[in-house]
């Protein structure tokens, strides 16, 4: 990290994996956090650029098109911050691992790396000087049984919706972390139990591949934050409001 910002309530969140690297220092993970109440339509979009602009636009609800915007916003922010520049003035890359298109993970040179989740109520941004993923979905999402199938391995056992969710957010910041996004099935992803303490035990595409995985306490949401690295992590949690609000 270049810089921590953190705010005055800023909640924590940390545990994590091996414990025959404790004496070494936690990696540290910033994650700014926006909830769709503090935010109306245009104020991010100062900010960005036309094709920044052109993604919000493109969900259909209003309040996706917001969170969109403040997601784009707050990168720039945080990346503003690492190198000392105007949010709108640095140059934000996106390129997908898989085809090569302008879309997939933020990328900012001399910044930390970034990772971004959006939706239903929440825009969330982690930065870390490793690679890193987050996700947040709001407790409580209706459907979340039909996607067991899809979700959980041969040796993962069944669990109720609020464990379903759990486990498909904890898996959906491991692929961020890695870059590979949905093109790896998430039941190739063993993660710990709901009910205990985050820990990817098995990354099927790279079964070796350390990868640090928090819980993060967030009121009304779960929200997972994975990195690469066999180190433990400390998460800076952020609320990000005032900076889109102004
Ligand atoms: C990213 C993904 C895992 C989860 O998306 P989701 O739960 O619907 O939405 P979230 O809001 O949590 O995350 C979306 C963000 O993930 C990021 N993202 C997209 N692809 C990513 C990847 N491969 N690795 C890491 N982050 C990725 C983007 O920043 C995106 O937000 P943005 O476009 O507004 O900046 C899923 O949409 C995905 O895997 N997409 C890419 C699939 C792919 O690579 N297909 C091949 C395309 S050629």
């Amino acid at each position: 990290m270049r810089r921590s910002h953190a705010a005055p309530g800023v909640a924590q969140a940390g545990p994590v994996t091996r414990a025959d690297h404790a004496d070494v220092r936690p990696v540290q993970v910033r994650v700014v956090v926006v909830r769709a109440g503090a935010l109306s339509d245009g104020l991010a979009e100062g900010v960005l650029s036309e094709a920044e602009r052109v993604r919000a636009r493109a969900h259909r609800r209003p309040e996706d098109r917001r969170l969109s915007a403040t997601a784009s916003a707050l990168v720039r922010v945080i990346a503003g911050q690492a190198l000392g520049a105007r949010p709108e003035s640095v140059t934000v890359t996106r390129r997908c691992p898989a085809c090569g298109g302008p879309h997939g993970a933020p990328f900012v040179d001399g910044a930390p790396l970034l990772s971004v989740s959006h939706g239903d109520g929440f825009a969330v941004v982690a930065a870390c000087d490793l690679p890193v993923g987050v996700d947040v979905e709001p407790v409580g999402r209706v459907g979340v049984g039909s996607v067991a199938g899809v979700l959980l391995g041969p040796h993962e056992p069944p669990s109720d919706d609020a464990g379903l969710l759990r486990t498909w957010v904890r898996k959906e910041a491991v692929v961020k972390a890695t870059g590979v996004g949905l093109t790896v099935p998430l039941s190739d992803v063993r993660v710990s139990a709901p009910h205990e303490p985050a820990a990817v035990v098995r990354y099927g595409p790279r079964p070796g591949l350390a990868i640090a995985l928090a819980d993060v306490p967030l009121g009304g949401a779960h929200l997972s934050v994975a990195v690469v690295t066999d180190r433990q992590i400390q998460v800076l949690v952020e609320d990000g409001a005032s900076w889109v609000t102004r």
